[in-house]
């Protein structure tokens, strides 16, 4: 095990009808003036908004209203953040809903402590000051709850990047199951397979002796296994919802990630297309991830064969191990296409004549160059590689 960190400071009050107890923890948290951040109306039409507003209004504490962060945030929204909480001297940002929103809330929570543009921090710049951020979580998905991470696209030229700190990690975080059970079965699908693949993006590490982490991995992986069918078949399996929303916390948190190197290609290969699709991150993950694990599955054979027998129930075929190693991959595809994710190039939207294009952006985009690094070095020939596989 390598040396390590571990600062996870969140305060998570997770359970049903938590969201009323959003004014008493933006109080406790420092906030008076609270930005409240959300996406395209969902949490409108569900009536969470009205109740959030309620909880901090009960409490005396004044808000002003972002609303309109699209999936795939991007630069513009947090520009205008960034001028409202000038503007209205704002002291707290509540972001309201998933990822997205999240997301875009810690970038402009960041960026109005700063005096240069917020997208430097998405060119490399560590994030030291941000406004507090609190979060009510409305899909269990990107773990932005618990994480220091936020993902942006940067309207002028679609370059779709991350940027990460422990000063955005949220102070609070308020996860109610309940809240998920209004999400379009698709979107409930992706959420759960970002969650499997933070957890892979962890499992695929160089380093040796990991057994603690790899068994927690393997626990979560198993968990999402279980609950993921059942809440697919019944949207209102709240244990379900309440077991797959904990997993997605748990699962990028860094709490199975630590004392490890880790990948994170699958997600930079995905990245590019979300950036130039639009499409949904799980969605673009489901189809990249049986890609990149079949490319790299020969630079250790026995740690995707391990993952095959622990997670996936595959026999162990101790004289080819390759074969084990492959029908774990496999049956990784076959869930993810089970709870409806695609599995290729056109049932995602991406074209292959893009293919150059994604490869150029993904390798030498923000002073990358020409290749991405994780648990295989991979260099633009393996990644026009990689995404021919998808197509
Ligand atoms: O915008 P609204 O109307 O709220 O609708 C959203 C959106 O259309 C909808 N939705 C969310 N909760 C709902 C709901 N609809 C009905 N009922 C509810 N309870 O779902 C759609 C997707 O929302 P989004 O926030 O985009 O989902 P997600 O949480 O998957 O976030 C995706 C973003 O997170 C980034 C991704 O790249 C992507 O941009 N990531 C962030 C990470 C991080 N900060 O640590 C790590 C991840 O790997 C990921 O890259
Ligand atoms: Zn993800």
């Amino acid at each position: 095990m390598d040396n390590f960190n571990f600062y996870s400071p969140t305060f998570f009050a997770f359970g049903k009808e938590r969201e009323n107890e959003a004014g008493s923890l933006t109080k406790r948290f420092g906030g008076s003036k609270v930005l409240i951040v959300y996406g395209g109306g969902s949490v409108v039409r569900s009536g969470l908004l009205d109740r959030v507003k309620a909880s901090l209004e009960k409490e005396g504490i004044a808000y002003v209203l972002l609303g309109g962060v699209q999936p795939n945030p991007r630069s513009g929204l947090v520009y205008e953040g960034i001028e409202l909480c000038k503007k209205e001297s704002v002291d707290f940002v509540l972001a309201v809903g998933g990822g997205s929103t999240i997301d875009a809330s810690k970038a402009i929570a960041a960026g109005v402590v700063y005096d240069g543009d917020f997208w430097d921090f998405y060119c490399g710049k560590p994030i030291e000051n941000a406004l507090p951020i609190g979060t009510i979580l409305t899909i269990a998905a990107a773990g932005s709850e618990g994480s220091p991470d936020s993902v942006i696209t940067h309207e002028d030229g679609m370059l779709k990047r991350g940027a990460s700190g422990d000063a955005i990690r949220p102070k609070f975080s308020i996860l109610n199951p309940a809240l998920t059970q209004t999400l379009p079965a698709f979107q409930t699908a992706c959420g759960i397979t970002d969650i499997m693949a933070h957890l892979y993006e962890r499992y695929l590490t160089n380093t040796v002796e990991v057994e603690v982490t790899d068994r927690m991995i393997e626990a979560l992986m198993l968990t999402l296994i279980h609950e993921g069918p059942r809440v697919i078949e019944d949207p209102d399996n709240y244990e379900a919802r309440a077991n797959i929303m904990w997993a997605g916390m748990m699962a990028h948190n860094n709490s199975c990630g630590v004392g490890r190197s880790q990948d994170w290609n699958s997600h930079n290969i995905e990245h590019e297309l979300s950036a130039l699709y639009d499409c949904a991150h799980g969605a673009g993950l489901a189809v990249t991830m049986p890609a990149v694990f079949t490319y790299v599955c020969q630079h250790d054979i026995m740690r995707f064969a391990q993952a095959a027998v622990r997670v996936w129930g595959c026999q162990m075929d101790l004289y080819h191990p390759e074969v084990t190693a492959k029908a774990g991959i496999e049956a990784l595809r076959n869930f993810l296409i089970s709870i409806g994710m695609p599995k290729n190039f056109a049932e995602l939207g991406a074209k292959e004549e893009d293919i150059p294009y994604l490869v150029n952006t993904l390798c030498n985009g923000n002073g990358r160059g020409g290749s991405i690094s994780g648990f295989v070095t991979l260099d633009e020939e393996d990644c026009s590689k990689i995404y021919q596989l998808m197509v």
